[in-house]
């Protein structure tokens, strides 16, 4: 009888988020794996580096937070799986690009060597093509939705979040502005392209794969996503100032090194850490309205901002 009520209540009582965390990561892992060509595959170097850019380390926030969307519109599993897998690969390929020394100049990434250290710049450009590539591959699968036209929306956003208006947009403005000074609104501006339009694509991506949602109820969420998208930068600056190169797995200080413009040189640390708070309030609000199902999306406004690493 005990027994009976322990599993009652085990599957009656959600896990808490450190678990639900853990297991989606989990989950995505392997996904990920699955979908990643064999390391023995010709050409075998090239295979083995893309596994070595997104297997085995990093948050997994856009991930995490196609699931939570999804959960929002009872979207089947295995179709969140591979928007999430989608999402992830053009971040680990963004990540890999960031790193070379055209760029940010970086070693280190998620606790270990960058990829054109651990391999050569070469190979690390052709990873960050071949994931772009793939990440669109995984999305176009005939099928995926049994809704054409809806399918073509989430390929639309996820084009529209990587390019020169997205992602690649805002790390041009970045490397532009290297060594010089930003005012608050134009480094939003660079914030909201290099680093939340993917976050809000993810959150798109993940409600796109369930059942449709009234007009005000997208609204809420894309307000929501837009706030965490840019909140995700902020924190990642001030931790760029803050963390040490062990709890990050990427070097710590290289913002100022490099004489990056960022919310925490032209705010400092604690006005930087209070704009992020706020936006975290603002995404709580944003949630109102928008039903049951919002616990996660709900903690991982958290996650993003009150992270350590
Ligand atoms: C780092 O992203 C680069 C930014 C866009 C700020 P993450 O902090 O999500 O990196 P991983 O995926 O956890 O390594
Ligand atoms: C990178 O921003 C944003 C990307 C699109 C990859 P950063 O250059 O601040 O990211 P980190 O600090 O190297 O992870
Ligand atoms: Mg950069
Ligand atoms: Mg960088
Ligand atoms: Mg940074």
């Amino acid at each position: 009888m005990l027994r009976r009520m322990n599993q009652t209540i085990r599957m009656t009582t959600e896990p808490d988020f450190q678990a639900w965390m853990g297991a989606t990561q989990a989950r995505v892992e392997v996904a990920l794996a699955r979908f990643l060509p064999l390391p023995e595959i010709a050409p075998a170097k090239l295979h083995q580096a893309m596994r070595y850019a997104v297997l085995d380390g990093g948050k997994r926030v856009r991930p995490l937070l196609c699931f939570a969307a999804g959960a929002l519109t009872g979207a089947p599993v295995e179709r969140v799986e591979r928007a999430a897998c989608a999402v992830e690969m053009i971040h680990a390929y963004s990540l890999v690009h960031d790193d070379m020394p055209c760029m940010d100049d970086d070693t280190l990434r998620r606790g270990k060597p960058t990829v054109h250290v651990e391999f050569d710049e070469a190979t690390a450009l052709l990873v960050g093509d071949a994931l772009q590539s793939l990440a669109f591959q995984l999305l176009a699968e005939p099928g995926l939705l049994g809704d054409p036209e809806r399918q073509l929306r989430m390929l639309h956003a996820l084009a529209l979040a990587s390019g020169s208006r997205g992602m690649a947009g805002g790390q041009a403005i970045d490397l532009a502005a290297t060594g010089n000074t930003l005012s608050v609104p134009e480094l939003e501006f660079m914030h909201i392209h290099k680093t939340g339009a993917l976050i809000r694509a993810a959150v798109q991506l993940g409600t796109e794969c369930g059942a449709p949602l009234p007009a005000e109820a997208h609204a809420g969420l894309d307000r929501y996503a837009k706030l965490i998208g840019l909140a995700f930068q902020v924190v990642d600056d001030v931790l760029d100032a803050e963390a040490s190169t062990a709890t990050l797995g990427k070097t710590a200080g290289k913002d100022q090194q490099q004489n990056k413009p960022t919310y925490v040189s032209a705010l400092g640390i604690a006005r930087a850490r209070a704009l992020a708070e706020e936006m975290r309030a603002e995404a709580h609000a944003a949630l109102a309205g928008l039903g049951t199902q919002t616990k996660r999306l709900a903690e991982l406004a958290d996650f993003v901002v009150l992270r350590k690493f």
